[in-house]
């Protein structure tokens, strides 16, 4: 395993307000980098000041989106920190980087980096309720020619950033907007991976959706647009009459950790959990006639985030009177629980560091 060389910020910064941190606004005084090419492999691994990137003006990432990231977060404990189920992160990773032609990242020096660079700044680790310390490796490739061709060189960075809650709702109940028009993904494309370019097709009817008072967009199926898919940042799931169900993993939806951690949760608890398709048609009707109890998404940032509102076609429906539901709020506290070290990691995902 190669060493990573560190070199020290002569000036740290302030550290913001951890109690008005929102999400992604501040950066610790460090990052991780390292680059790739195919007679060396990953090399010139090093922890060095944050600071901008500099980038050939025709570098791929530019023009044609080669891009691939992870959202993963740090939680202070009493000697250190704990990260959850971060190798689920890198193995994603790779996943994503396969679909895109990009290099696989080595395992376990992918956790080293993360553990070196979050043991360094571990001062930026937030101590409050509800925040913690957002971790987003990413990796773009970064070959100096206009021609589209397979990557030969590309560039991994690990950045960290305070943060509270990612909505600006915070726990509270948000607006969700169901999306008819444009689509996110389709089967055979890039859907479950973690790629820049999702989101860059998404923003349109975040767009629209925020204009019209909505905080994200619930994707339909790109085929069809019948059938639910997932949240702009987080999978969705309901319980209707007593069950809960989540839109199955159909290669269009990001394989969420928070989803998969949740479904195992709530099989724990004893409820029927199915992961199927979901008809539109049938969540509204489960809107109407009252059964549908509850809905939420998970995900990193948005951890458990209860739906109080949801829209389609001219028409906004309350989901459980815009309250938290009691079982979001369950799940939301067992989840951060482990996460915080609160309650018991019986299924061990939590990766614990003395720092
Ligand atoms: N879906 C999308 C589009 C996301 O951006 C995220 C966030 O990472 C998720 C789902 C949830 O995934 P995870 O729980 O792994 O954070
Ligand atoms: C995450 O939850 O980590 C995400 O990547 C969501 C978002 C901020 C894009």
């Amino acid at each position: 395993m190669q060493e990573i060389k560190i070199e020290k910020a002569k000036i740290l910064k302030e550290k913001p307000d951890f109690s008005k941190l929102g999400f992604g606004k501040y950066f610790t005084d460090h990052m991780f980098m390292m680059e790739f090419n195919s007679e060396e492999g990953w090399h010139n691994a090093r922890i060095v000041p944050f600071d901008y990137i500099p980038i050939h003006p025709a570098s791929t990432v530019l023009h044609y989106g080669a891009e691939i990231f992870e959202g993963l977060k740090a939680y202070k404990t009493e000697d250190g920190f704990a990260m959850f189920r971060p190798m689920e992160n890198i193995k994603r990773m790779n996943s994503s980087a396969e679909r895109l032609c990009l290099p696989a990242l080595p395992e376990e020096f992918t956790l080293k980096a993360l553990t070196e660079l979050i043991t360094l700044e571990k001062d930026w680790i937030p101590n409050l309720p509800g925040t913690s310390l957002y971790i987003r490796p990413f990796m773009f490739g970064n070959d100096e020619s206009l021609g589209v061709h397979t990557v030969k060189n590309s560039t991994f960075v690990i950045i960290l950033s305070p943060v509270g809650s990612y909505y600006a709702e915070g726990l509270n109940p948000v607006k969700i907007c169901i999306e008819s028009e444009d689509v996110r993904a389709v089967r055979g494309g890039t859907g479950y991976a973690k790629c820049g370019g999702n989101y860059a097709a998404s923003l349109r009817a975040g767009q629209r959706a925020s204009e019209k008072g909505y905080s994200q967009v619930l994707w339909l199926d790109g085929v069809e647009r019948k059938y639910i898919e997932e949240v702009g940042a987080m999978n969705v799931m309901f319980k209707i009459n007593g069950e809960i169900v989540t839109p199955m993993l159909t290669g269009s939806v990001l394989p969420g950790i928070t989803r998969k951690s949740a479904l195992e949760i709530l099989k724990d608890w004893g409820y029927k959990v199915s992961e199927k398709l979901i008809s539109v048609d049938d969540l509204i009707s489960a809107c109407e006639n009252g059964t549908l109890e509850e809905a939420w998404g998970t995900g990193t940032a948005a951890v458990i985030s209860p739906i109080g509102h949801l829209f389609y076609k001219g028409k906004d429906y309350t989901v459980c009177n815009n309250q938290i539901g009691e079982l979001t709020q369950k799940l939301y506290d067992e989840l951060t629980g482990i996460q915080w070290g609160t309650a018991e990691d019986k299924r061990g995902w939590t990766y614990k560091v003395k720092a």
